[in-house]
Protein backbone atom coordinates (compact mmCIF):
# COMPACT_ATOMS: atom_id res chain seq x y z
CA UNK A 1 0.00 0.00 0.00
CA UNK A 2 0.93 3.48 -0.14
CA UNK A 3 3.84 3.72 2.60
CA UNK A 4 5.74 0.35 0.35
CA UNK A 5 5.61 2.26 -3.19
CA UNK A 6 7.75 2.46 -4.79
CA UNK A 7 9.49 5.53 -6.62
CA UNK A 8 11.67 5.78 -9.87
CA UNK A 9 15.48 6.09 -8.96
CA UNK A 10 15.60 9.60 -11.41
CA UNK A 11 13.89 12.27 -13.03
CA UNK A 12 16.01 10.73 -16.07
CA UNK A 13 14.84 7.12 -15.18
CA UNK A 14 11.09 8.62 -15.34
CA UNK A 15 10.94 10.46 -18.98
CA UNK A 16 13.04 7.05 -20.49
CA UNK A 17 10.41 5.12 -19.15
CA UNK A 18 7.99 7.25 -20.20
CA UNK A 19 9.59 7.57 -23.93
CA UNK A 20 9.72 4.03 -23.78
CA UNK A 21 5.64 3.72 -23.41
CA UNK A 22 5.37 5.84 -26.36
CA UNK A 23 7.92 5.02 -28.79
CA UNK A 24 6.77 1.26 -30.20
CA UNK A 25 5.55 -0.23 -32.60
CA UNK A 26 3.39 2.84 -33.60
CA UNK A 27 6.26 4.89 -34.51
CA UNK A 28 7.87 2.53 -37.09
CA UNK A 29 5.24 0.05 -38.35
CA UNK A 30 1.97 2.47 -37.95
CA UNK A 31 3.19 5.55 -38.67
CA UNK A 32 4.74 4.30 -41.61
CA UNK A 33 2.20 3.00 -43.06
CA UNK A 34 -0.59 5.58 -41.95
CA UNK A 35 1.40 8.25 -43.29
CA UNK A 36 2.18 6.03 -46.19
CA UNK A 37 -1.60 6.24 -46.54
CA UNK A 38 -2.47 9.43 -45.76
CA UNK A 39 -0.01 11.43 -48.46
CA UNK A 40 3.04 11.52 -46.14
CA UNK A 41 4.07 15.43 -45.77
CA UNK A 42 0.24 16.67 -45.37
CA UNK A 43 -0.34 13.88 -43.04
CA UNK A 44 3.02 14.92 -40.96
CA UNK A 45 1.40 18.52 -40.96
CA UNK A 46 -1.76 17.56 -39.22
CA UNK A 47 0.24 14.94 -36.84
CA UNK A 48 2.96 17.71 -35.65
CA UNK A 49 -0.03 19.92 -34.58
CA UNK A 50 -2.07 17.01 -32.86
CA UNK A 51 0.82 16.54 -30.88
CA UNK A 52 1.61 20.10 -29.90
CA UNK A 53 -2.38 20.59 -29.25
CA UNK A 54 -4.20 18.01 -27.81
CA UNK A 55 -1.47 15.30 -27.52
CA UNK A 56 0.96 17.18 -24.81
CA UNK A 57 -1.67 19.17 -22.67
CA UNK A 58 -3.53 15.27 -21.95
CA UNK A 59 0.16 14.27 -21.25
CA UNK A 60 0.66 17.05 -18.60
CA UNK A 61 -3.29 16.64 -17.27
CA UNK A 62 -2.47 13.02 -17.13
CA UNK A 63 0.43 13.46 -14.99
CA UNK A 64 -1.50 16.03 -12.98
CA UNK A 65 -4.38 13.44 -12.23
CA UNK A 66 -1.26 10.87 -11.33
CA UNK A 67 0.72 12.65 -9.10
CA UNK A 68 -2.06 14.48 -7.48
CA UNK A 69 -4.12 10.79 -6.81
CA UNK A 70 -0.60 9.27 -5.87
CA UNK A 71 -2.14 5.72 -6.67
CA UNK A 72 -2.34 3.85 -9.66
CA UNK A 73 -5.19 4.40 -12.58
CA UNK A 74 -8.86 3.55 -10.44
CA UNK A 75 -7.56 5.45 -7.08
CA UNK A 76 -6.08 8.22 -8.78
CA UNK A 77 -9.27 8.76 -10.53
CA UNK A 78 -11.73 8.60 -7.30
CA UNK A 79 -9.23 10.03 -4.96
CA UNK A 80 -10.40 11.34 -1.53
CA UNK A 81 -13.26 9.83 0.81
CA UNK A 82 -15.34 9.31 -2.09
CA UNK A 83 -14.92 5.85 -2.99
CA UNK A 84 -17.88 5.65 -4.68
CA UNK A 85 -16.70 8.28 -7.11
CA UNK A 86 -18.37 7.44 -10.68
CA UNK A 87 -15.05 8.02 -11.40
CA UNK A 88 -13.36 5.06 -10.74
CA UNK A 89 -14.91 3.98 -14.17
CA UNK A 90 -12.53 6.21 -15.78
CA UNK A 91 -9.78 4.61 -14.09
CA UNK A 92 -11.63 0.61 -14.93
CA UNK A 93 -11.33 1.71 -18.29
CA UNK A 94 -8.26 2.74 -18.75
CA UNK A 95 -7.02 -0.92 -16.70
CA UNK A 96 -9.45 -2.70 -19.43
CA UNK A 97 -8.27 -0.58 -22.60
CA UNK A 98 -4.60 -1.57 -21.30
CA UNK A 99 -5.50 -5.56 -21.35
CA UNK A 100 -7.44 -5.21 -24.40
CA UNK A 101 -4.47 -2.95 -26.59
CA UNK A 102 -1.50 -5.16 -25.21
CA UNK A 103 -3.66 -8.56 -26.63
CA UNK A 104 -3.30 -7.63 -29.89
CA UNK A 105 -0.19 -5.75 -29.85
CA UNK A 106 1.92 -8.83 -28.19
CA UNK A 107 0.88 -10.59 -31.59
CA UNK A 108 2.11 -8.27 -33.65
CA UNK A 109 5.45 -7.75 -31.67
CA UNK A 110 5.77 -11.58 -32.02
CA UNK A 111 6.12 -11.01 -35.96
CA UNK A 112 8.59 -8.83 -34.99
CA UNK A 113 10.13 -11.19 -32.84
CA UNK A 114 9.88 -14.22 -35.18
CA UNK A 115 11.37 -11.32 -38.56
CA UNK A 116 14.01 -10.52 -35.83
CA UNK A 117 15.19 -14.30 -35.19
CA UNK A 118 15.01 -15.59 -39.17
CA UNK A 119 17.10 -12.36 -40.05
CA UNK A 120 19.84 -13.58 -37.81
CA UNK A 121 20.07 -17.00 -38.52
CA UNK A 122 19.07 -16.49 -42.43
CA UNK A 123 16.25 -18.62 -43.03
CA UNK A 124 13.86 -14.88 -43.41
CA UNK A 125 16.37 -14.62 -46.49
CA UNK A 126 15.53 -17.70 -48.24
CA UNK A 127 12.06 -16.86 -48.90
CA UNK A 128 12.71 -14.63 -51.36
CA UNK A 129 12.11 -16.60 -54.33
CA UNK A 130 8.77 -17.98 -55.10
CA UNK A 131 5.77 -16.26 -53.54
CA UNK A 132 8.26 -14.20 -52.26
CA UNK A 133 7.65 -12.43 -48.56
CA UNK A 134 4.60 -11.95 -49.64
CA UNK A 135 3.81 -15.59 -49.63
CA UNK A 136 5.84 -15.86 -46.54
CA UNK A 137 4.21 -13.36 -44.56
CA UNK A 138 0.88 -14.55 -45.17
CA UNK A 139 1.81 -18.33 -44.67
CA UNK A 140 3.27 -17.73 -41.45
CA UNK A 141 0.31 -15.15 -40.51
CA UNK A 142 -2.48 -17.68 -41.21
CA UNK A 143 -0.35 -20.30 -39.57
CA UNK A 144 -2.12 -22.20 -36.58
CA UNK A 145 0.68 -22.28 -34.27
CA UNK A 146 3.39 -20.22 -34.68
CA UNK A 147 1.96 -16.59 -34.44
CA UNK A 148 0.64 -17.89 -30.91
CA UNK A 149 4.27 -18.67 -29.63
CA UNK A 150 6.05 -15.59 -30.67
CA UNK A 151 3.25 -13.61 -29.16
CA UNK A 152 4.06 -15.95 -25.90
CA UNK A 153 7.39 -15.15 -25.76
CA UNK A 154 6.75 -11.40 -26.20
CA UNK A 155 4.41 -11.95 -23.30
CA UNK A 156 6.65 -13.77 -21.29
CA UNK A 157 9.46 -11.40 -21.83
CA UNK A 158 7.10 -8.38 -20.64
CA UNK A 159 5.58 -9.85 -17.61
CA UNK A 160 9.96 -10.48 -16.75
CA UNK A 161 10.37 -7.44 -16.61
CA UNK A 162 7.42 -6.04 -15.05
CA UNK A 163 7.53 -9.06 -12.01
CA UNK A 164 10.59 -6.36 -11.50
CA UNK A 165 8.64 -4.12 -10.24
CA UNK A 166 9.53 -0.30 -10.77
CA UNK A 167 12.87 0.39 -10.43
CA UNK A 168 14.76 -2.54 -11.10
CA UNK A 169 12.05 -3.96 -14.04
CA UNK A 170 10.63 -0.74 -15.76
CA UNK A 171 13.47 1.67 -15.35
CA UNK A 172 16.53 -0.97 -15.89
CA UNK A 173 15.41 -2.12 -18.97
CA UNK A 174 14.43 1.58 -20.57
CA UNK A 175 17.72 2.43 -19.17
CA UNK A 176 19.02 0.13 -21.38
CA UNK A 177 17.32 -0.26 -24.64
CA UNK A 178 16.23 3.42 -25.07
CA UNK A 179 20.11 4.79 -25.97
CA UNK A 180 20.33 1.95 -27.97
CA UNK A 181 17.04 2.28 -29.63
CA UNK A 182 17.81 6.09 -30.20
CA UNK A 183 21.59 5.29 -31.83
CA UNK A 184 20.01 2.44 -33.87
CA UNK A 185 17.07 4.11 -35.63
CA UNK A 186 20.04 7.15 -36.65
CA UNK A 187 22.24 4.39 -38.38
CA UNK A 188 19.39 3.20 -40.15
CA UNK A 189 18.40 6.89 -41.41
CA UNK A 190 21.72 7.87 -42.40
CA UNK A 191 22.59 4.70 -44.07
CA UNK A 192 18.97 4.99 -45.73
CA UNK A 193 20.14 8.89 -46.69
CA UNK A 194 23.01 7.49 -49.01
CA UNK A 195 21.04 5.19 -51.16
CA UNK A 196 20.61 6.29 -54.78
CA UNK A 197 17.26 8.12 -54.95
CA UNK A 198 16.97 8.31 -51.31
CA UNK A 199 15.61 12.21 -51.81
CA UNK A 200 12.05 11.44 -53.15
CA UNK A 201 11.44 9.53 -49.66
CA UNK A 202 12.68 12.48 -47.97
CA UNK A 203 10.13 14.71 -49.83
CA UNK A 204 7.64 12.05 -49.26
CA UNK A 205 7.84 12.86 -46.16
CA UNK A 206 8.28 16.84 -45.90
CA UNK A 207 6.76 18.05 -48.61
CA UNK A 208 3.24 18.99 -47.36
CA UNK A 209 0.43 18.62 -49.91
CA UNK A 210 -2.09 21.41 -48.90
CA UNK A 211 -5.22 19.56 -50.53
CA UNK A 212 -5.19 16.68 -48.14
CA UNK A 213 -6.34 19.13 -45.52
CA UNK A 214 -9.63 19.34 -47.45
CA UNK A 215 -9.91 15.46 -46.44
CA UNK A 216 -11.11 14.69 -42.98
CA UNK A 217 -9.93 11.13 -43.13
CA UNK A 218 -6.38 12.61 -42.99
CA UNK A 219 -6.91 14.47 -39.48
CA UNK A 220 -8.84 11.65 -38.07
CA UNK A 221 -5.89 9.63 -39.02
CA UNK A 222 -3.69 12.18 -38.03
CA UNK A 223 -4.94 12.35 -34.79
CA UNK A 224 -5.81 8.97 -34.12
CA UNK A 225 -2.17 8.10 -34.85
CA UNK A 226 -0.84 11.27 -32.30
CA UNK A 227 -2.92 9.48 -29.60
CA UNK A 228 -1.92 6.02 -30.14
CA UNK A 229 1.46 7.09 -30.68
CA UNK A 230 1.83 8.88 -27.81
CA UNK A 231 -0.13 6.56 -25.82
CA UNK A 232 -2.47 8.61 -23.91
CA UNK A 233 -6.01 7.89 -22.78
CA UNK A 234 -5.16 5.00 -21.26
CA UNK A 235 -3.57 6.27 -17.74
CA UNK A 236 -0.15 5.37 -18.26
CA UNK A 237 1.30 8.38 -17.66
CA UNK A 238 -1.17 8.36 -14.05
CA UNK A 239 0.82 5.20 -13.47
CA UNK A 240 3.54 6.55 -14.08
CA UNK A 241 3.62 10.00 -12.36
CA UNK A 242 2.26 8.04 -9.56
CA UNK A 243 5.84 6.68 -8.99
CA UNK A 244 7.48 10.47 -8.98
CA UNK A 245 8.72 11.60 -5.97
CA UNK A 246 8.02 15.67 -5.54
CA UNK A 247 11.14 16.87 -7.60
CA UNK A 248 10.75 15.85 -10.87
CA UNK A 249 9.54 19.14 -13.02
CA UNK A 250 6.34 18.01 -14.98
CA UNK A 251 6.00 20.26 -17.73
CA UNK A 252 9.07 19.72 -18.74
CA UNK A 253 9.15 15.66 -18.91
CA UNK A 254 6.15 16.18 -20.83
CA UNK A 255 7.81 18.26 -23.19
CA UNK A 256 10.52 15.71 -23.64
CA UNK A 257 8.34 12.84 -24.26
CA UNK A 258 6.67 14.39 -26.65
CA UNK A 259 9.37 15.68 -28.90
CA UNK A 260 11.37 12.34 -28.15
CA UNK A 261 7.99 10.61 -28.96
CA UNK A 262 7.70 12.51 -32.52
CA UNK A 263 10.88 12.59 -33.22
CA UNK A 264 11.49 9.10 -33.06
CA UNK A 265 8.60 8.81 -35.35
CA UNK A 266 10.19 10.86 -38.25
CA UNK A 267 13.53 9.21 -37.81
CA UNK A 268 12.39 6.14 -38.35
CA UNK A 269 10.15 7.26 -41.23
CA UNK A 270 13.85 8.82 -42.62
CA UNK A 271 15.02 5.06 -42.59
CA UNK A 272 11.91 3.57 -44.42
CA UNK A 273 10.54 6.00 -46.78
CA UNK A 274 13.75 6.62 -48.92
CA UNK A 275 14.44 2.95 -49.06
CA UNK A 276 11.14 2.30 -50.30
CA UNK A 277 11.86 5.11 -52.71
CA UNK A 278 14.71 3.98 -54.09
CA UNK A 279 13.95 0.60 -54.45
CA UNK A 280 10.66 1.63 -56.40
CA UNK A 281 8.46 0.50 -53.80
CA UNK A 282 4.90 1.58 -52.83
CA UNK A 283 4.48 3.45 -50.12
CA UNK A 284 0.90 2.96 -49.65
CA UNK A 285 1.62 -1.17 -48.73
CA UNK A 286 -0.21 -0.42 -45.68
CA UNK A 287 0.51 -2.69 -42.40
CA UNK A 288 2.40 -4.95 -44.76
CA UNK A 289 5.34 -2.10 -45.14
CA UNK A 290 7.07 -3.52 -42.23
CA UNK A 291 6.94 -7.32 -42.66
CA UNK A 292 6.78 -7.51 -46.66
CA UNK A 293 8.13 -4.64 -48.41
CA UNK A 294 10.83 -3.69 -46.36
CA UNK A 295 12.32 -7.65 -46.26
CA UNK A 296 12.53 -7.46 -49.82
CA UNK A 297 14.50 -3.90 -49.79
CA UNK A 298 16.37 -5.77 -47.21
CA UNK A 299 17.39 -8.39 -49.33
CA UNK A 300 18.76 -6.61 -52.25
CA UNK A 301 20.38 -3.59 -50.55
CA UNK A 302 24.43 -3.71 -50.16
CA UNK A 303 24.41 -4.62 -46.17
CA UNK A 304 21.09 -5.47 -45.60
CA UNK A 305 22.40 -9.21 -43.95
CA UNK A 306 23.04 -6.58 -41.08
CA UNK A 307 20.31 -3.52 -41.74
CA UNK A 308 17.59 -6.22 -41.62
CA UNK A 309 18.31 -7.47 -38.20
CA UNK A 310 19.05 -4.13 -37.07
CA UNK A 311 15.89 -3.30 -38.12
CA UNK A 312 13.68 -6.15 -36.30
CA UNK A 313 15.84 -5.66 -33.22
CA UNK A 314 14.64 -1.82 -32.76
CA UNK A 315 11.06 -3.10 -33.37
CA UNK A 316 10.99 -5.70 -30.93
CA UNK A 317 12.91 -3.69 -28.42
CA UNK A 318 10.35 -0.65 -29.08
CA UNK A 319 7.48 -3.17 -28.40
CA UNK A 320 8.99 -4.31 -25.10
CA UNK A 321 8.96 -1.08 -23.54
CA UNK A 322 5.99 -0.44 -24.30
CA UNK A 323 3.96 -3.57 -23.85
CA UNK A 324 6.01 -2.75 -20.10
CA UNK A 325 3.60 -0.23 -19.98
CA UNK A 326 0.15 -1.38 -21.27
CA UNK A 327 1.23 -4.08 -18.50
CA UNK A 328 1.72 -2.10 -15.30
CA UNK A 329 -1.17 0.08 -15.33
CA UNK A 330 -3.92 -3.29 -15.04
CA UNK A 331 -0.70 -4.64 -12.43
CA UNK A 332 -0.57 -1.73 -10.56
CA UNK A 333 -4.25 -1.68 -10.30
CA UNK A 334 -4.20 -4.98 -8.89
CA UNK A 335 -1.21 -4.87 -6.58
CA UNK A 336 -3.01 -1.69 -5.02
CA UNK A 337 -6.57 -2.83 -4.27
CA UNK A 338 -5.97 -7.05 -3.48
CA UNK A 339 -3.84 -8.81 -1.35
CA UNK A 340 -1.48 -10.37 -4.43
CA UNK A 341 1.96 -9.61 -4.58
CA UNK A 342 3.21 -8.37 -7.78
CA UNK A 343 4.57 -11.46 -8.94
CA UNK A 344 1.41 -13.18 -8.79
CA UNK A 345 -0.48 -10.10 -10.22
CA UNK A 346 1.79 -10.07 -13.29
CA UNK A 347 1.17 -13.95 -13.65
CA UNK A 348 -2.68 -13.00 -13.25
CA UNK A 349 -2.98 -10.37 -15.85
CA UNK A 350 -0.20 -11.66 -17.93
CA UNK A 351 -1.68 -15.00 -18.50
CA UNK A 352 -5.33 -12.99 -18.92
CA UNK A 353 -3.91 -10.91 -21.70
CA UNK A 354 -2.34 -13.64 -23.34
CA UNK A 355 -5.74 -15.67 -23.43
CA UNK A 356 -7.78 -12.55 -24.88
CA UNK A 357 -5.05 -12.52 -27.82
CA UNK A 358 -5.41 -15.50 -28.83
CA UNK A 359 -8.14 -14.40 -31.31
CA UNK A 360 -6.25 -11.42 -32.71
CA UNK A 361 -2.94 -14.07 -33.21
CA UNK A 362 -5.44 -16.64 -35.18
CA UNK A 363 -7.57 -13.87 -37.11
CA UNK A 364 -5.83 -14.44 -40.05
CA UNK A 365 -5.66 -18.14 -40.21
CA UNK A 366 -8.08 -20.74 -38.08
CA UNK A 367 -10.11 -17.48 -37.16
CA UNK A 368 -9.96 -16.18 -40.84
CA UNK A 369 -13.63 -15.84 -41.49
CA UNK A 370 -14.67 -14.07 -38.29
CA UNK A 371 -15.78 -10.61 -38.97
CA UNK A 372 -16.88 -7.92 -36.17
CA UNK A 373 -17.84 -4.96 -38.13
CA UNK A 374 -16.44 -6.73 -41.06
CA UNK A 375 -12.96 -6.55 -40.01
CA UNK A 376 -10.93 -9.31 -38.69
CA UNK A 377 -10.53 -9.82 -35.21
CA UNK A 378 -7.41 -8.01 -34.38
CA UNK A 379 -7.71 -5.16 -36.86
CA UNK A 380 -11.31 -4.48 -35.49
CA UNK A 381 -9.79 -4.15 -31.98
CA UNK A 382 -7.08 -2.09 -33.62
CA UNK A 383 -9.19 0.11 -34.80
CA UNK A 384 -12.04 0.19 -32.10
CA UNK A 385 -9.19 1.41 -29.16
CA UNK A 386 -7.59 3.89 -31.85
CA UNK A 387 -10.68 5.17 -33.03
CA UNK A 388 -13.37 4.86 -29.65
CA UNK A 389 -11.22 3.67 -26.46
CA UNK A 390 -8.55 6.04 -26.74
CA UNK A 391 -10.20 9.20 -27.69
CA UNK A 392 -13.25 8.80 -24.81
CA UNK A 393 -9.89 8.07 -22.27
CA UNK A 394 -8.51 11.42 -23.81
CA UNK A 395 -11.67 13.30 -23.38
CA UNK A 396 -12.06 12.00 -19.79
CA UNK A 397 -8.32 13.22 -18.78
CA UNK A 398 -9.66 16.37 -20.01
CA UNK A 399 -12.92 16.86 -17.71
CA UNK A 400 -11.18 15.49 -14.66
CA UNK A 401 -8.05 17.49 -14.58
CA UNK A 402 -9.40 20.42 -16.65
CA UNK A 403 -13.15 20.96 -15.21
CA UNK A 404 -13.40 18.40 -12.03
CA UNK A 405 -9.95 19.53 -10.13
CA UNK A 406 -10.02 22.47 -8.60
CA UNK A 407 -8.26 25.00 -11.29
CA UNK A 408 -5.68 25.64 -8.74
CA UNK A 409 -5.05 22.15 -7.22
CA UNK A 410 -4.95 21.26 -11.35
CA UNK A 411 -2.36 24.16 -11.83
CA UNK A 412 -0.25 23.54 -8.89
CA UNK A 413 0.00 19.38 -9.85
CA UNK A 414 0.74 19.80 -13.34
CA UNK A 415 3.98 22.04 -12.38
CA UNK A 416 2.76 24.77 -14.73
CA UNK A 417 1.89 27.44 -11.93
CA UNK A 418 -0.94 30.53 -12.38
CA UNK A 419 1.38 31.97 -14.89
CA UNK A 420 0.09 32.44 -18.47
CA UNK A 421 1.84 28.42 -19.49
CA UNK A 422 -0.87 27.61 -16.77
CA UNK A 423 -3.89 28.99 -18.56
CA UNK A 424 -2.88 28.24 -21.53
CA UNK A 425 -2.65 25.14 -20.51
CA UNK A 426 -5.83 24.84 -18.90
CA UNK A 427 -7.79 26.42 -21.66
CA UNK A 428 -6.45 23.46 -24.07
CA UNK A 429 -7.41 20.57 -21.76
CA UNK A 430 -10.54 22.12 -21.11
CA UNK A 431 -11.30 23.70 -24.52
CA UNK A 432 -9.74 22.81 -27.69
CA UNK A 433 -8.77 19.49 -26.84
CA UNK A 434 -11.78 17.96 -25.81
CA UNK A 435 -13.78 19.52 -28.72
CA UNK A 436 -11.37 18.67 -31.20
CA UNK A 437 -11.87 15.11 -29.52
CA UNK A 438 -15.41 15.36 -30.16
CA UNK A 439 -15.39 16.45 -33.80
CA UNK A 440 -12.97 13.49 -34.65
CA UNK A 441 -15.29 11.20 -32.74
CA UNK A 442 -18.36 12.55 -34.42
CA UNK A 443 -16.78 12.20 -37.92
CA UNK A 444 -15.51 8.40 -37.19
CA UNK A 445 -19.15 7.83 -36.04
CA UNK A 446 -20.56 8.89 -39.04
CA UNK A 447 -17.80 7.50 -41.31
CA UNK A 448 -18.83 3.46 -39.97
N1 LIG B 1 2.61 4.25 -27.87
C1 LIG B 1 2.95 2.89 -28.15
C2 LIG B 1 3.34 2.76 -29.61
O1 LIG B 1 3.50 3.74 -30.26
C3 LIG B 1 1.86 1.93 -27.79
C4 LIG B 1 1.26 2.24 -26.49
C5 LIG B 1 1.87 2.18 -25.29
C6 LIG B 1 -0.05 2.70 -26.27
N2 LIG B 1 1.00 2.57 -24.32
C7 LIG B 1 -0.18 2.90 -24.91
C8 LIG B 1 -1.09 2.94 -27.12
C9 LIG B 1 -1.38 3.39 -24.38
C10 LIG B 1 -2.28 3.42 -26.59
C11 LIG B 1 -2.42 3.66 -25.23
O2 LIG B 1 3.52 1.69 -30.11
Amino acid sequence: MSASREEWGTSAGFVLATIGSAVGIGNIWRFSYVAGENGGGAFLMIYLLSVALVGLPIIVGEMAIGRAGGGDAVAAFSRGARQRSPWRYAGWLAVVGCMLILSFYGVIAGWALKYFVGSMTGTLWEHAGGGGFGGYFKKFIANHGEPLGWQLAMMALTMFVVAGGVRKGIEAVNRILMPLLAVCVVALAVYSATLPGAAAGWRFLFVPDWSALLHSRVLVAAVGQAFFSLGVGMAIFITYASYLGPQTRIPRSAIAIAAGDTLFAIVAGLAIFPAVFAFGMDPKAGPELAFITLPQIFISMPGGWLVGPVFFALLVAAALTSMVSLLEVPVAAIVHRTRLSRRTAVAVIGTAIFVVGIPSALSFGLLGDMRIFGRGVLDAIDQAVSNYLLPIGGILVCVYAGWHLPKAEALASSGLGSGRTGLIWLWLVRVLAPLTILVILRDTIGAV
